[in-house]
């Protein structure tokens, strides 16, 4: 048997369903905040990463998945969408849009050869934003508190948003030397890896999986504390916006985030997921104003975040929200015969046209194997068609429930089935989301 490979996974069945629902949410928030939707290539070519991302990340030097192809060109699946949107920016020439900043959203595959665990695989979905051409922090809080409304429209109740600075270059060039400074007594405690670091890229210490718990870590200078006057400032701004956006956070110094295109805003959105671990970094992001220019296009200044659908899921599934996923049927059609079953195929057709889930049997089944089958699609009518019926054009509708039936003449049935299915909806729920008082849910998706 092949057998799918390490670290990825088959989305099938309700997962598959909450899935879908997750994406819609996102598509609907995204179309409130007007940004557009971008798909950029799954492989780009290696060097966007090394230059974006930065050689001394572990995600570039040990979890790329490369690949020479045919060409013999050197090529990555990406392990992120930061890169390849701003390659597609500058190669689109879209900082000569009239409408800066550019505002978009992804959603795809990215690839990272990680050691896999629950919440972290090597085949990973993330959804993320991305603002190019703004350096104003009001678009930093509007990028936070996006995401944490997604969050919540999802039910994710409860989220933290974890933030920090790291400053202008400045700042961070005082922080590096500071931080230097500090390490320099004790690299020989640290591991291979950090020693190496150490040299070349000595804030990629603080991001270290092996010497995450050393406390010479939980010590070291903190990024904050090397803020100049306007960096600092700033960051109060973004606070402030913050707090007029209603957002809980808490500022965090620790995070230092593990990609180098980082400066100013830095954040994380936690979840506190009993055993979760790791996995409770729903999302991260940060601003990134050098990266556009380091790629070759002009100074521009952005922001962004990716979030973890697999992740989001997890956390859905973990915390039993209860979402509104259609897991029945408006009605299931049966016959026994081949007259009938033409009957079956045409009426059918006409009900999904009119915008109604139907199923039917494919399989010439029993008419016990097929009531048996509706209720296991949880159908709330049966259509019963029976030869001599036909013939007087009518036909047996049953309420699988309270089991009330009527006989109605066949070109009314679309009528039936508008008056009773809307009916029942509305006796059912005010909100389909589920998360909301009548008249506060903004999922407009599932009101129409
Ligand atoms: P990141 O922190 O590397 O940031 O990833 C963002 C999110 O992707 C994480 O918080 C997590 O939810 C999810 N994630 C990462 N790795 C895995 C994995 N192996 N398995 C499952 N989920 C994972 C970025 O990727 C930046 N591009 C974010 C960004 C956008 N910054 C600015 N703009």
């Amino acid at each position: 048997m092949i057998t799918k490979p390490k670290g990825t996974v088959d989305i099938t069945g309700t997962d598959a369903k909450i899935w879908k629902y997750v994406e819609e949410v996102i598509d609907s928030v995204m179309e409130k905040y007007n940004y557009t939707y971008i798909r950029t290539p799954i492989f780009e070519s290696t060097e966007l990463f090394h230059r974006g991302i930065g050689n001394t990340t572990d995600i570039v030097t040990k979890e790329t998945y490369d690949f020479i192809d045919r060409g013999d060109r050197k090529m990555t699946l990406r392990p992120e969408g930061t890169a390849g949107v701003v390659r597609s920016f500058i190669e689109n020439k879209m900082y000569g849009n009239s409408d800066l900043p550019v505002k978009v959203y992804y959603n795809g595959t990215m690839y990272r050869y990680e050691r896999p665990q629950a919440g972290r695989n090597r085949e990973l979905s993330q959804y993320g934003v991305e603002v190019l051409g703004s350096d104003d922090p009001f678009i930093d809080a509007e990028v936070i508190s996006l995401a944490l409304n997604i969050n919540s429209m999802l039910g994710l109740k409860g989220n933290k948003v974890h933030i920090n600075s790291l400053g202008d270059q400045e700042s961070r060039d005082n922080y590096r030397r500071a931080l230097t400074e500090y390490l320099k007594p004790h690299i020989d405690e640290l591991c291979e890896d950090c020693k190496a670091r150490f040299e070349k890229n000595p804030l990629r210490i603080l991001d270290c999986k092996v010497d995450a718990e050393n406390a010479i870590l939980k010590e070291a200078p903190k990024t904050i504390d090397y803020l100049n006057e306007e960096s600092k400032k700033r960051f109060d701004t973004v606070c402030e916006y913050l707090d007029l956006l209603q957002v809980e956070y808490v500022i965090d110094p620790k995070i230092v985030r593990g990609l180098d295109y980082y400066d100013h805003t830095v954040f994380e959105i936690h979840a506190d997921i009993p055993g979760f671990g790791n996995a409770n970094v729903l999302g991260g992001g940060g601003r990134y104003n050098k990266l556009v220019e380091q790629l070759g296009g002009p100074s521009t200044p952005c922001v962004g975040f990716a979030s973890g659908l697999d992740r989001l899921v997890m956390a859905i599934k973990e915390s039993k929200i209860d979402l509104p996923i259609r897991d029945h049927l408006d009605a299931y059609i049966m016959y026994v015969n081949e007259e009938e079953k033409k009957y079956a195929i045409y009426l059918s057709q006409e009900l999904r046209m009119a915008g109604f889930v139907v199923d039917t049997d494919y399989g010439n089944k029993s008419l016990k194997a097929q009531f048996k089958q509706a209720d296991r699609m949880k159908s709330t009518y049966y259509i019963l068609l029976n030869s001599e019926d036909l013939k007087e054009g009518l036909i047996t509708i049953r309420n699988s429930k309270t089991k009330e039936e009527d006989k109605i003449m066949m070109e009314y049935m679309i009528y039936y089935f508008d008056e009773h299915l809307i009916d029942q909806e509305i006796e059912e729920d005010s909100c389909e989301c589920g998360h909301h008082e009548e008249g506060e849910c903004h999922c407009h998706k599932h009101h129409e």
